[in-house]
């Protein structure tokens, strides 16, 4: 598997005993990594736990395909509603094997455009509604739950804006993605005909990319799903052997841990030096905000644990980012991601122009400068003491970004249960979801409409 893990910059020997590892740390922490590994394997066995199964679902890939192959050529764009995790690994996906979206190839029914309406800024879903053909659009409504205030606001939106344009023809024009026969997304779906693709109840929301969730959208675009799921496949294979040489996902998740808990690094920066990892990026943040911030552990002892991810792309964000990530506080911890080969070189042309600034560099290549940066910044760091360690992709293809968003998914449940927390409940998040249900009137939720009330008087407003 073309994707390797380099934690030298993390150890006491390159950034100072106050912010790096030791070897013998590691070594003496190994039993301990083993045992995350274990746990989460019986976790995993049992069904409690449902993504490491995802890229094995032959029939459920096969089934997207067969849908993504009859309605090719029929719709120019895909609508995505949904918010968090039915939504952060479709945009992850089109971003790594399309680019962003700025740079993408022009839009045809073979090649449709992916729109996300994961937000309900008004003005937003007014622009986005505005620049699409009803006629010509594919919406799939993704939510595990059904019932997600966001989603089920911006779908009534968009359904009516398809029924004003097809009329009893718009069934056609939508797919459900929820939960199979529970929540009120699946009795709409069944009422009014929708197709429907199923999310399994083990798998959370920031943990479904692989699942219809994040394939259904891939394949509509033009993904080779197939390949998609082989790498995430073979990282599977590797994420439960027990050598930590080769389990990159539970190498990286031991190191993680001892930095963050032992040298006090409360933040956490992902450093992707490739525009097509930034949507990844942006997954990633929900993936290890969500899964790792708990007020419990599972004893039920207050530990408020949580490494606050930070977004930061290479080379752009040296030049308005690494100055604080030098010379601020020693607070963060770097995780780079690397890519070996990009699909184009950008040879520069070897015209001289006889001024130094320019003649230093004609000849030479886009993507020798981009990894010189690379490394230029990663030894900056460490010289200053800032932890720091590079996963590298070989590739960023169907197989490699497959594979990597798996590690990702492992290293978070490994770091779980290394931090003995429930990695896939986000219970923080309900208190304002139950306040806004209160504000927004919706039967019994009146308590919490009183709730925030009372906190309104106390604010003096
Ligand atoms: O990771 C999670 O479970 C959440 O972030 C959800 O993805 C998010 O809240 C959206 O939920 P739903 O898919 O039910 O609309």
């Amino acid at each position: 598997m073309g994707i390797q893990f380099d934690e030298r910059n993390l150890l006491a020997d390159m950034v100072g005993r106050a912010n790096g590892i030791t070897r013998t740390e590691i070594e003496r922490s190994t039993s301990k990594a083993l045992k995350a590994l274990k746990s989460f394997r019986k976790l995993s066995d049992d069904g409690v736990y449902g993504f490491p199964q995802l890229p094995f679902q032959t029939a459920v890939i096969a089934s997207i395909r067969k849908f993504a192959a009859q309605v090719r050529g029929t719709f120019d764009t895909v609508c995505v509603v949904g918010i968090g995790g039915s939504a952060l690994g479709a945009w992850a996906l089109d971003c790594g094997m399309r680019g962003p979206h700025p740079v993408q190839g022009a839009f045809t029914p073979e090649h449709p455009r992916l729109v996300i309406l994961d937000n309900v800024d008004p003005d937003f879903t007014h622009s986005a509604l505005a620049s699409m053909d009803p006629l010509r659009t594919l919406v799939l409504v993704v939510a595990k739950s059904g019932g997600t205030a966001e989603t089920v606001s911006t779908f009534l939106l968009v359904r009516d804006w398809l029924e004003q344009a097809v009329g009893e023809r718009s069934a056609a024009h939508i797919v459900a993605v929820t939960t199979e026969g529970k929540g009120d997304l699946f009795a709409l779906a069944q009422s009014q005909g929708y197709r429907t693709f199923g999310i399994p109840e083990n798998v959370g929301g920031r943990f479904s990319v692989l699942s219809p969730v994040g394939l259904l959208p891939a394949a509509l675009i033009g993904i080779d799903i197939a390949k998609l799921t082989r790498g995430a496949a073979e990282m599977t294979e590797l994420a439960w052997q027990s050598d930590l040489a080769t389990n990159v996902a539970l190498r990286s998740a031991l190191c993680h841990w001892l930095v963050w808990t032992r040298k006090a690094k409360p933040i956490q920066v992902a450093f992707p030096y490739s525009n097509r990892l930034w949507g990844t990026a942006f997954w990633f943040r929900q993936l290890w905000a969500e899964s790792l911030g708990k007020a419990r552990n599972r004893k039920g002892e207050v530990v408020h644990s949580g490494q606050t991810p930070v977004a930061a792309l290479g080379t752009t964000d040296q030049h308005s980012q690494v100055q604080l990530y030098i010379e601020g506080p020693n607070d963060k911890v770097f995780t780079f991601w690397a890519v070996n080969r990009f699909a184009w070189q950008g040879k520069l042309p070897k015209t001289r122009l006889g001024l130094p600034a320019f003649d230093a560099l004609a000849g030479q290549s886009l993507t020798k400068l981009i990894d010189a940066e690379r490394r230029a910044t990663a030894a900056a760091m460490t010289e200053y003491g800032r932890p720091n360690c590079t996963v590298t992709l070989d590739r960023v293809d169907e197989r490699h970004l497959g594979a990597f968003l798996q590690m990702m998914e492992f290293q978070t449940a490994f770091l779980g249960e290394l931090l003995d927390i429930d990695a896939f409940n986000q219970e923080g998040v309900e208190l304002g979801k139950k306040f806004t249900f209160g504000l927004m009137g919706r039967k019994g939720f009146e308590p919490y409409r009183d709730q925030f009330a009372a906190y309104e008087k106390k604010r003096g407003s």
